[in-house]
């Protein structure tokens, strides 16, 4: 016989059963903690699927209304939403995106029209109405910073107008935060809320993201505005500066390749903490599922709780609607 000892301590004990295990559970993902983005397209009754990112489609407003419908039906109630903009509407300093009746704005008051109740987020950037594919004005192939807060600015404004609930300013231009607060405030928008993009990496897990929105830079990179991904202490200076410029979430993004930044950010920052979980990181989970290769269903909840766990306390998420459909079987 096998000898009996006699530990004090035997962290199984508290593993033994699902009543026990579910009792210490540490972190719970639920739908309230997740935004789910939406990709927008022009016209009526379209609908294509994102080659890169199965079970994620760009719909026409109407078919993104039934979408919303269901989703608030299943808990689902934070919504960001991207257009996916033709090219024969781009230009250098992306006038559409200010454009009260181009079909984004439209959209969007239409949506809060439907949905009062729903918590809208709209992205504040030049790259999907730029004819350069840049989040900033672009001249003599460099980036210019002051120029694109001016046009941030009216697109903020425009936006702000259509009664969506929180802006997401995803441009790294130094001073947008501010910049968008006074211009948001003089005219009388107390009360939109503004998520900075704050620690933005210049990340290879975009791609899926800019097929969907036909977005990818024409030249270049996105690395004078995005943050190098060796960086750390770096994304501090970015919390600093976005809380004291009035930001009312932080948000680090990628996320799985971050969770310390996340962390990082939690433990120095007051400001509710979002992270966004970015189409790569989503494609690679669906493109192993898909293969049989990982169990889809299992990895998204791991990889949620994960995030969770690091310090978010929102997530933007493409797993939203599939993660709240999975908690009712
Ligand atoms: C654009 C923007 C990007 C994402 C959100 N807003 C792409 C980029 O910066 O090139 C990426 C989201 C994702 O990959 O899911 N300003």
């Amino acid at each position: 016989m096998s000898q009996q000892h006699t530990f004090v301590r035997r962290p199984r004990r508290n593993r033994k059963s699902e009543v026990i295990r579910s009792m210490v559970e540490e972190t719970r993902v639920t739908t309230d903690d997740l935004i789910f983005p939406l990709f927008l397209l022009d016209g009526k009754n379209q609908q294509t699927e994102v080659a890169s990112m199965p079970g994620i489609f760009r719909r026409s407003a109407d078919l993104m209304l039934k979408e919303i419908e269901e989703c608030m039906k299943l808990g689902i109630r934070a919504f960001d939403v991207f257009p996916a903009v033709e090219d024969q509407w781009k230009d250098k300093e992306a006038t559409r995106s200010y454009d009260p009746n181009f079909f984004y704005l439209k959209a969007l008051r239409e949506i809060k029209k439907q949905f009062p109740e729903a918590c809208i987020m709209t992205d504040v950037a030049m790259d999907p109405y730029s004819s350069d594919g840049h989040d900033g004005l672009v001249r003599d192939g460099k980036i210019l910073n002051d120029e694109t807060l001016d046009i941030l600015g009216k697109m903020a404004l425009a936006q702000a107008e259509t009664g969506i609930d929180i802006l997401g300013p995803s441009d790294m231009m130094d001073g947008r935060v501010g910049y968008i607060r006074k211009v948001l405030d003089e005219n009388g928008f107390t009360d939109v809320s503004i998520m900075s993009y704050c620690a933005k990496y210049a990340s290879g897990f975009y791609n899926p993201f800019r097929d969907a929105l036909d977005s990818a830079p024409k030249f270049g990179d996105k690395k004078t505005y995005q943050m190098n991904p060796a960086n750390r202490r770096e994304a501090l200076i970015e919390a600093q500066l976005d809380e004291a410029e009035g930001a009312d979430f932080l948000m680090v993004k990628p996320a799985l390749a971050y969770l310390d930044v996340i962390r990082l950010l939690r433990d120095n920052a007051t400001l509710p903490i979002t992270a966004y979980n970015v189409s790569g990181e989503y494609s690679m989970v669906k493109a192993a599922a898909q293969r049989g290769w990982l169990d889809g269903e299992r990895v998204m909840k791991e990889t949620l709780l994960s995030i969770k766990r690091a310090g978010a306390d929102v997530i933007l998420t493409y797993f939203a609607k599939e993660f709240a459909q999975s908690l009712k079987h």
